[in-house]
């Protein structure tokens, strides 16, 4: 038997088959529900609510009323993937399970300094050249459109990557790409959707066609990577998570093959840049580029800064490199009130009495905490005392999803804070990423404390204050001057191997000099890790105020 479930408020409907959850119809439609498990209810973020008699649903199960606690069911709070339907129903969907939906900014792109690069030859004798340069991020694919025969950048936008329906992290979409059928082809032709709409975004209200762009260059991690070329992820799912191919490759659109097809001429180019290796991607190894680094005879610390956070240190003759998961807490996944850094989140808080004072994104009503401003909150907690340095949470003033926490004082209705669990996470991921920099530091020859070039990428990375990264042992107490925020240096790059062929033969020299080192097999890893757990740092030499 077939049913109908209407979405509200967008008030849109779909087709499925007795049985199906809320989320699988969600998911036909392409709402981007937040399913940070892909569905298993071990997240609580796919929060529905029903519109009529629960009898039209299927019934609650443990895990439900386990996640939601009493507060969320008695307001009718269920989960999207857990439950299904048997007849025709009318759901609403909160604003905070929809909040990737919210469509980004235009990204305000860096001005290049491409002086010396003269543009690519082959563009010489054609009327008209365009070229997009295409970061794949995990969360957000971000596009730049360049004349090719000038070199200028004409239009950038960024865009919401839809697999975040498949989960907020690669390895849950690895996991879901390897063990659902037809998971690899899924997330490649969700990909391409939201790739569509990234061209789509860059090209309307323009006199400029889909055929005036001849050539595409594609950066991403390895996992974004094997999506867009629809490559098989079991490697990646298991020891020792070696990707099926590292080589760039220069294809045509028409190769690409899949389901849905890019909406380009099938003659366009496609660079697809090299990976480095293992969990390092070509976004890293254009971030170098861009930042100029690899041309540096001192030593330089590279963080990249997300849900996979992609470390870097070395000098123009020798790059140690490696990948730490530091989970979704830096981009506000996996924390009770986290969001991603869109209008309203709180990206800034300030808890100097009298008042606590938050700062939010476009100066809305506050929604919930962004990385930032979680990472702010948990610094103005351990200054005062109510974070302990083993993250323990000493003075806790409220609950939230029936948790203790630190609740802000906030004149609204919104409970938003951090609890235990959340600073758990912040502290995790801190740690990771820390330790990762200390054992390359340790590899290097190096002591971490006497790098001068310390270079702090990915959005996350662009709006984090420094002083709050220092303050919970994310960062060692560099002078202010020792750090740049790198902004989104793999888009940088891929711009100029875009624009400039030089540029782009410059990745193979750069390549040879990676040394890529595996964390978890380590030796000082976990060491250095658990030290890392302390806040700030277990050695507080480092960190003295
Ligand atoms: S609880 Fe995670 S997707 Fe439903």
């Amino acid at each position: 038997m077939n049913c109908e479930i209407r979405f509200l408020p967008m008030n849109i409907r779909v087709m499925v088959s007795s049985g199906t959850t809320v989320l699988e119809g969600a998911r036909k439609l392409g709402l981007p529900l937040h399913s940070l498990c892909t569905g298993n209810g071990a997240c609580g973020k796919c929060l529905i609510i029903s519109e009529q008699k629960e009898e039209a649903l299927s019934q609650l199960t443990l895990s439900e009323k386990l996640s939601l606690g009493t507060g969320l069911l008695a307001q009718g709070y269920r989960l999207a993937c857990l439950t299904r339907v048997d007849r025709d129903v009318t759901i609403r969907i909160p604003a905070e399970s929809l909040r990737a939906w919210v469509p980004l900014a235009k990204e305000s792109a860096k001005v290049l300094d491409l002086s010396s690069y003269p543009p690519r030859r082959d563009y010489e004798s054609v009327k008209r050249a365009l070229g997009i340069a295409v970061d794949l991020g995990t969360t957000t694919l971000a596009g730049y459109l360049h004349d090719l025969k000038n070199q200028t950048l004409l239009r950038s936008a960024a865009v919401p990557n839809p697999q975040v329906l498949y989960g907020a992290d690669v390895l849950t979409r690895i996991n879901y790409g390897v063990n659902s059928t037809d998971g690899v082809k899924e997330l490649h032709k969700t990909l391409f959707h939201g790739l569509n709409e990234l061209l789509i975004t860059l090209l309307q209200g323009s006199s400029w066609q889909g055929g005036d762009v001849l050539r595409i260059a594609i950066v991403g991690n390895t996992f974004m990577h094997h999506s867009f070329l629809g490559l098989e992820l079991l490697s990646l799912s298991q020891y020792p998570f070696a990707p099926v191919l590292t080589e760039g490759l220069t294809l045509r659109v028409g190769d690409l093959g899949g389901e849905v097809p890019l909406l380009l001429e099938p003659s366009t180019l496609v660079d697809v840049l090299p990976l480095v290796g293992g969990f390092v991607g070509s976004d890293l190894l254009v971030g170098l580029l861009a930042t100029g680094v690899i041309h540096s005879p001192e030593p330089f610390l590279f963080m990249d800064l997300g849900t996979n956070c992609e470390v870097a240190l070395g000098n123009k003759d020798r790059i140690l490199v490696t990948s730490t998961s530091a989970g979704p807490a830096f981009e506000g996944g996996a924390l009770a009130c986290g969001m991603q850094a869109q209008p309203g989140a709180i990206d800034d808080v300030n808890l100097s009495p009298p008042n606590t004072a938050v700062r939010t994104i476009h100066h809305l009503p506050p929604l919930g905490l962004c990385g930032s401003g979680a990472i702010s909150l948990l610094a103005g907690l351990l200054k005062r005392g109510i974070v302990d340095s083993l993250g323990h949470l000493l003075a806790p003033n409220g609950l939230i999803k029936e948790q203790s926490a630190y609740v802000l004082d906030l004149p609204n209705q919104n409970k938003i804070g951090l609890t235990n669990k959340d600073i758990g996470e912040l502290q995790k991921a801190k740690a990771a990423v820390y330790a990762a920099a200390a054992v390359l530091a340790s590899d290097f020859g190096v002591s971490l404390d006497k790098i001068r070039q310390v270079y702090v990428a990915g959005a996350f990375g662009t709006y984090l204050p420094l002083n709050h990264a220092i303050t919970i042992g994310l960062l060692a107490d560099y002078h202010p001057d020792v750090i740049t925020p790198a902004g989104n240096a793999a888009g940088d790059g891929v711009r100029m191997v875009l624009v400039s062929e030089e540029l782009h033969q410059e990745l193979r020299p750069v390549l040879s000099k990676i040394e890529l080192l595996n964390m978890g097999e380590h030796p000082l890893f976990m060491d250095e890790f658990i030290k890392a757990m302390f806040f700030p740092h277990e050695d507080l030499h480092w960190f003295e105020p």
